[in-house]
C-alpha cells in the first residue's frame, strides 16, 4: 500500500510527518512523492492564518474530485491543527473524507487507516496523551527533533494553545536516544523543536530532576558523531542569560536564534499579550550580540493586529532598522477563533495590511541582501545537506543557503567554504582547505 503526505504549516508539523511517515513504513506501507500514485492521500493541516486553511481546504477539494471521478476507492484523511480545531465539521463538510485526526492522535494512524477501510474515522480527542520515540531521519543530514509540544502562553492572536493544548516536555533520555539514533542513521545536525523551547523542562526518567534548555544542549553537545545543534522557536520573555552562555560555549550549538518580535510597539505588544517591551526585546538582542558576536537573528513579525495605528506601525519598522535582523517572516494579522483578539474588531483594513506587509518585506529585503553581501569573501564552516541543480546545496550554522561547487561526494560533509558571490542573498562558495 502506498500513501501520499502534504504537509502544511511549520517545523512541527513536517516532524509530525516525518513520524507518520516513519510508523506507516515500520508497517509495511511505502511513501510515495507522487499522490497519484497512492492508495491514501493524507493531508497534514495548519490553522495559524486563514490563507494556510484555505489551501488546504482547496487542495482537500481537488481530491475530493478526483476520488469521487477517478479513484473512488482512494483513502483521503486529514490530520493536524486544523483537524483538530475543525473535527466533525471537516467530515460534515467533506462527505468524501475517510479520516479526521488531530494533533494528539497522529501516533496511531497506522492504526485508523486499518479502521477507515470500514468506518469513517473522527480522532481529535485532546486528553489522550503519547511520546514517540522514532528513528526517524532516515537519508537526512539534518533532522527535526521535537523537544517540547503545546505553548501556554496565549499571546491573544494565536490559536496554536488551542490546537496543540498546554506544554508538555520529553525527557532529556528520550530526546538522547532519539538524536543517538538518527546519529547512527547518518544524521549530522539536529533541530530541537518546540513552539516555546525556552521553557522545556523535561523530567529526567532516571534521577528525576528537572532539566532545562540549557541542561538538554549541554547533554546533547557530548554526543559522538552530530556536528550541530539548532533550536527553534525562542520567546523572548523566556530566554535566560544561561541560554545565551550555552550557545556562546558548547561549541556544537549553533550560533542562530530566532526570536519572533511581533510588533516595534510597546502598546501593541501589550494587546498581544507578550509578556515583554520593545526596550526589553532591544536590550536582549544587545545581549546577545555581545555574547555571540558572530550570531544570526531572525524574527517573526505580524502586521495589521487591530488597533494598529501607523505610528505603531513606524515604530515596528524602526526596530527592523535598529535590530537589522538576518530573515524576517512577516505575516498579516489574521483573526482565529477561540483566541481573545478575535474579540477586538479587526480594523486595520485589507489595503492597509497588503500595503505594510509590502513595505516591511522590501526593507528586510534590502536589510537580507546588504547582510549577504557583507559575507563575500569571508571563509565560513557550512554543512552540505543535499544536491540541488548541480550544485550541493550547504547552511551554515548561522542558518544561510550556501551553494558549493565541486564535482566531489560532498553529500553530509562539513566544510570551510570561502564565500565568493552572493546572487539575490544566496551565497555561493569554493571549498578551502
Ligand atoms: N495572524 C497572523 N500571524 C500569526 N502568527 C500567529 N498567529 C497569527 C495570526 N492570527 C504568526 C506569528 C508567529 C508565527 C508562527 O505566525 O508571527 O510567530
Ligand atoms: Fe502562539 Fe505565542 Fe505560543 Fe508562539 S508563544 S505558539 S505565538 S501562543
Amino acid at each position: 500500500m502506498r500513501v501520499y503526505i502534504k504537509t502544511y504549516g511549520c517545523q512541527m508539523n513536517q516532524y509530525d510527518s516525518d513520524v507518520v511517515s516513519f510508523l506507516l513504513k515500520k508497517e509495511g506501507w511505502e511513501i510515495v512523492g507522487e499522490w497519484e500514485k497512492a492508495e491514501v492521500i493524507l493531508v497534514n493541516t495548519c490553522c495559524v492564518r486563514e490563507h494556510a486553511e484555505n489551501r488546504a481546504l482547496s487542495r482537500i477539494g481537488v481530491w475530493g474530485k478526483y476520488k469521487r471521478s477517478k479513484n473512488p476507492s482512494l483513502l483521503l484523511g486529514v490530520m493536524g491543527c486544523m483537524a483538530q480545531k475543525e473535527g466533525k465539521a471537516l467530515l460534515e463538510r467533506f462527505p468524501f473524507l475517510d479520516l479526521v485526526v488531530g494533533t494528539y492522535r497522529i501516533w496511531d494512524i497506522p492504526e485508523l487507516l486499518k479502521e477507515a477501510k470500514n468506518k469513517k474515522i473522527l480522532a481529535v480527542d485532546s486528553t489522550y496523551q503519547k511520546f514517540p520515540l522514532p528513528d526517524i531521519g532516515e537519508g537526512k543530514v539534518s533532522a527535526f527533533i521535537s523537544i517540547m509540544r503545546g505553548c501556554n502562553n496565549f499571546c491573544s492572536y494565536c490559536i496554536v494553545p488551542y490546537v496543540r493544548g498546554r506544554e508538555r516536555s520529553r525527557p532529556p533520555e528520550d530526546i538522547l536516544d532519539e538524536v543517538k539514533c538518527l546519529v547512527k542513521r547518518g544524521v549530522k545536525e539536529v533541530t530541537l523543536l518546540g513552539q516555546n523551547v525556552n521553557s522545556y523542562r523535561g523530567i529526567s526518567k532516571k534521577k528525576g530532576n528537572t532539566y532545562d534548555l540549557p541542561d538538554l544542549l549541554k547533554e546533547l553537545n557530548k554526543v559522538e558523531g552530530l556536528y550541530r545543534i539548532k533550536f527553534t522557536t525562542s520567546h523572548p520573555k523566556d530566554i535566560t542569560e544561561k541560554l545565551i552562555y550555552a550557545v556562546r560555549d558548547y561549541q556544537k550549538v549553533c550560533e542562530y536564534i530566532h526570536l519572533p518580535v511581533q510588533s516595534g510597539s510597546n502598546r501593541i505588544l501589550s494587546l498581544m499579550r507578550r509578556g515583554y517591551t520593545r526596550e526589553k526585546y532591544l536590550s536582549l538582542v544587545k545581549k546577545i550580540r555581545e555574547e555571540i558576536p558572530e550570531v544570526s537573528i531572525t524574527t517573526d513579525i505580524i502586521v495589521g493586529f487591530p488597533k494598529e495605528t501607523q505610528e505603531d506601525f513606524s515604530m515596528t519598522k524602526e526596530l527592523m532598522e535598529e535590530v537589522r535582523f538576518d530573515t524576517a517572516y512577516i505575516f498579516k494579522y489574521s483573526p482565529r477563533p477561540y483566541t481573545s483578539a478575535a474579540k477586538l474588531p479587526d480594523d486595520v483594513s485589507k489595503e492597509e495590511k497588503e500595503e505594510r506587509l509590502n513595505e516591511l518585506l522590501t526593507l528586510q529585503k534590502k536589510i537580507s541582501e546588504e547582510k549577504a553581501e557583507s559575507l563575500v569573501g569571508k571563509v565560513m564552516e557550512v554543512l552540505i545537506e543535499r544536491k540541488e541543480k548541480g550544485k550541493w546545496l550547504s547552511k551554515t550554522r548561522t542558518h544561510r543557503t550556501v551553494l558549493v561547487e565541486s564535482g566531489d561526494n560532498l553529500m553530509g560533509r562539513l566544510l570551510q567554504v570561502k564565500i565568493c558571490r552572493n546572487h539575490k542573498g544566496i551565497l555561493e562558495g569554493i571549498p578551502v582547505e
